[in-house]
């Protein structure tokens, strides 16, 4: 009998389940005798041994079923080697529950934190298969990574229903997209929906370029505008401060629910344009996955499927170039793929009119 562990770890996305499903049914059709154990809500299911052993009809009709059928919880890598609340080591109790279950493998579906203690997993002595879980696509070394496309289709269609009230009305709309660090699902989605500003974490922007492309497309005769505006896009000023330095500036100024707010108000203040903010939020990672996540999830998963045959462990799948390869996990473990300023698509987005408040 061969034995392998399973789990789906951090902010889930879409094609969890087909991702799981393509790893599943390629190894029951793969490898005699196999055996999979989901551990529920991620490395926590691990720790705690809360899980169950899956018969091959739990993968069957998931293809399309967003979220994760074995749950999902957020443990920061940071805190691995913190022990919990009653005093058990984190990591010693999940190397002690794959022992003592006699698995010969575990999959990690995940993203940056979870490649991380998946990476230090197998360090331990554990051997582990991942996959690039996350709707930011930040994982370094895949092109893509399962729900990228999914959340980029629902983030659109907020901007696309966005655009006809704004047009009727003559407004101003921001649209928050999630992504703290990163930026590709604003770029994405800022393009594909046509936004006219869109501001990412990694090009800080300065409010004053803002709003002069803002009163240009007003003075061009636009009745409206449109800003995608990533959770984390951040200005030149505040870029330019100190960890320290922010802290204090936010005690003593005005506390905005989120960036979108506080753009939104300084471009009130500095236009006098009328400005409303939408926030998709948690949709961006909810609902069916996308085409092209089903295909690139099922791909992905028969190749994890064939790493498990073939016993090679310690490699996150990732897709190049529309192939599906794998990389050494302590090569992509804690690395992050972000939106270099200098890349084609910007200079692309540039030539067509979109300002990155940047310039
Ligand atoms: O990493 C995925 C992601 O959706 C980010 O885009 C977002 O910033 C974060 O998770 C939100 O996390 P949570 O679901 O824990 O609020």
């Amino acid at each position: 009998m061969r034995r392998i562990g399973m789990l789906t770890s951090g902010g889930d996305c879409q094609a969890l389940n087909a991702t799981m499903r393509g790893v599943a049914k390629s190894l029951y059709n793969m490898v005699d005798d196999v055996e999979i154990i989901g551990f529920e809500d991620g490395y926590k299911g691990l720790m705690y041994a809360d899980y169950q052993v899956m018969k091959p009809s739990d993968f069957s009709g998931i293809l399309t079923q967003g979220g994760t059928i074995l749950g999902t919880s957020r443990q920061p890598f940071k805190q691995m080697r913190v022990p919990d609340e009653n005093g058990l080591d984190k990591v010693e109790s999940m190397k002690h529950t794959y022992k003592k279950l006699k698995l010969e493998c575990l999959v990690v579906l995940g993203g940056n934190g979870s490649q991380k203690t998946a990476n230090m997993l197998s360090q331990e002595g554990l051997n582990i298969v991942s996959l690039p879980k996350t709707i930011d696509n930040d994982l370094w070394g895949t092109d893509m990574t399962f729900g990228f496309q999914s959340a980029v289709d629902v983030a659109t269609n907020a901007i696309d229903c966005i655009h006809t009230t704004a047009a009727s009305h003559g407004r101003v709309f921001i649209v928050e997209v999630m992504g703290h660090k990163v930026g590709w699902l604003t770029l994405y989605a800022g393009l594909a929906g046509g936004a006219d500003i869109i501001l990412l974490p990694e090009i800080p922007y300065d409010i004053n370029l803002v709003c002069e492309a803002l009163m240009k497309r007003s003075k061009a005769g636009k009745r409206f505008s449109i800003l995608a505006v990533a959770e984390g896009a951040i200005s030149r000023e505040d870029a330019g401060m100190t960890k320290k330095e922010l802290k204090e500036k936010k005690k003593s100024s005005v506390i905005y629910p989120s960036v979108a707010y506080e753009i939104g108000a300084r471009i009130q203040e500095t236009t006098g344009m009328e400005v409303r903010v939408t926030v998709p939020g948690h949709m961006q990672r909810g609902g069916e996955p996308c085409s092209y996540d089903r295909v690139l999830a099922t791909r992905m998963g028969a190749v994890a499927a064939r790493l498990i045959r073939d016993k090679e462990y310690g490699y996150m799948v990732v897709v190049k170039n529309n192939n599906i390869n794998k990389v050494p996990l302590s090569e992509v473990a804690g690395k992050l793929k972000t939106v270099d300023p200098q890349c084609s698509m910007i200079q692309e987005a540039k030539m067509v009119g979109i300002s990155f408040g940047d310039e």
